[in-house]
């Protein structure tokens, strides 16, 4: 072990001091992308005859050794090191000897660390998007299979009118498909290669910066040394999106959770997707999504304990900055978890179409703004509408009478523009049939979208 800057040092660092600063622990996990960056330096070093080509290539060919060694998992971090920084450049002089002193020219940590987080950053929101369309594409399984179900949907979690089942698994399709835009825009602002910014200033050497850009797959270098150096928007931006995608997948959960109570009994989820409780035999609880209900609140806090780490740093690299990662590593990490998860689940959840059915037959009052707008069809105002509509539901409920035993005369009383034809309008079926606009549930337009996001997740 053997740190970047020990010769200027006077005495050894405490123990105390070595154990609070160190970060080698969590940022092990930038090993790959440190020696993917430290290669693309070093190419660089060497094409600028910064380095000698031989030179350059012993060191390449030795981070390509350990990069053997981190993908094959034999790789083993020291934790004496300081950060995976020094660890990976004591390793490459063991292995290499002399050349690996001249890898670090025209680089700084600062603009190394950056790089390297940015490179992990660009590979997980790769996964992350992936993790979400795998999801997606398990939600429209579920809700092909299923097309022909018709659920009752809440507003105030007062059942409100009805839809398709799958009308309603393809709202969460589109809440998700956000969550991807918006990750995605995060990795067009954060492609900009910062390796090369050295300390803050710049090299006085003559580099290449975008060559290394192009090798390491940035749009191109950054601009501004500083601002390179000192920019740790992109870890806000990531954990924003992940608060946002487990906030969906919270909202989802509940869903599912309600659905699966005895009182909605609307969906089983399978056994091996539910818990027990250890005193009352009968419980088949739904602890996994629960859970990911539970899991969704790590993201808000990570979210401000980034944000507060940052907020009153002065430019350029401040040592709080180390701090990014922790926070960063485990938002990534859950989300990911918490995607596999749900993406399995919803593969484990069956539709109880006959509890539904039974729902939706007990209850006229889905259809009320179906009768309205029979009304409106009619000329009548779209305020009377509800007045009439409001005054039939009333006396029906009051009464313990059921809109569809209502003669033609009684129809009358409440408007003259009611006919028994009316009666058709009182059933699942024609509700979501007779919907016209664009998005609606018309089982025909979610069809048309079923059809719509096969093509595009296929
Ligand atoms: N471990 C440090 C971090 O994560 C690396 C950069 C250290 N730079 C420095 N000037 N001390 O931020």
């Amino acid at each position: 072990m053997s740190k970047l800057w020990g010769s200027r040092f006077k005495s050894a660092t405490s123990q105390v001091a070595d154990k609070f600063t160190f970060s080698i622990a969590y940022d092990q996990r930038l090993a790959k992308y440190d020696v993917l960056g430290s290669m693309a330096h070093a190419k660089m070093l060497g094409k600028c005859r910064i380095i000698s080509s031989k030179d350059s290539s012993a060191i390449v060919n030795g981070l390509q050794k350990i990069l053997k060694q981190i993908e094959s998992g034999s790789w083993k971090f020291d934790p004496k090191e300081e950060d995976i920084h020094s660890n990976i450049q004591t390793v490459l002089k063991k292995m290499i000897g002399a050349p690996a002193d001249r890898l670090h020219t025209a680089r700084s940590r600062n603009d190394q660390v950056v790089c390297d987080v940015k490179l992990y950053c660009k590979e997980n929101i790769y996964n992350l998007i992936l993790g979400v369309s795998a999801l997606q594409r398990s939600i429209l399984k579920l809700a092909k299979a299923n097309n022909d179900v018709i659920v009752p949907a809440y507003t105030h979690l007062q059942a409100a009118q009805v839809v398709l089942f799958a009308h309603h698994m393809l709202a969460y399709v589109e809440m998700l498909e956000r969550d991807k835009t918006r990750l995605s825009d995060c990795f067009m602002r954060l492609n900009f290669l910062p390796l090369g910014s050295c300390a803050l200033s710049g090299s006085s050497l003559p580099t290449d910066r975008n060559y290394v850009a192009k090798e390491l797959g940035f749009t191109q270098a950054s601009a501004n040394s500083m601002d390179s150096v000192s920019d740790r928007d992109f870890i806000v931006e990531i954990i924003a999106d992940l608060s946002i995608l487990a906030m969906h997948l919270s909202r989802m959960s509940e869903d599912l959770m309600l659905w699966a109570t005895k009182e909605f009994d609307f969906i089983d989820i399978d056994w091996s997707f539910c818990t027990g409780s250890s005193i009352m035999p009968h419980k088949k609880n739904p602890d996994v999504v629960e859970l990911m209900r539970g899991a969704s609140a790590q993201f808000p806090g990570a979210l401000i304990e980034i944000l507060t780490l940052l907020k009153a740093l002065p430019l350029t690299y401040n040592r709080d900055m180390q701090l990014d990662k922790p926070v960063l590593f485990r938002s990534v990490e859950a989300a990911i978890d918490m995607l596999n998860v749900f993406s399995e689940l919803f593969a484990n959840i069956a539709i109880k179409k006959e509890n539904i059915l039974k729902r939706l037959e007990a209850d006229e009052s889905f259809f009320s703004v179906d009768i309205m707008e029979y009304l409106i069809g009619k000329g009548v105002s779209y305020r009377e509408a509800h007045d009439i509509v409001g005054e039939m539901v009333k006396e029906c409920l009051d009464g313990g009478i059921l809109l569809s035993s209502l003669s033609e005369n009684q129809l009358k009383k409440f408007s003259k523009h009611l006919n028994v034809d009316v009666k058709k309008l009182l059933n699942p079926k024609m509700s979501v049939r007779i919907k016209k606009s664009f998005g609606s549930t018309n089982p025909e337009m979610v069809d048309a979208q079923l059809a719509r996001w096969h093509k595009i997740l296929k």
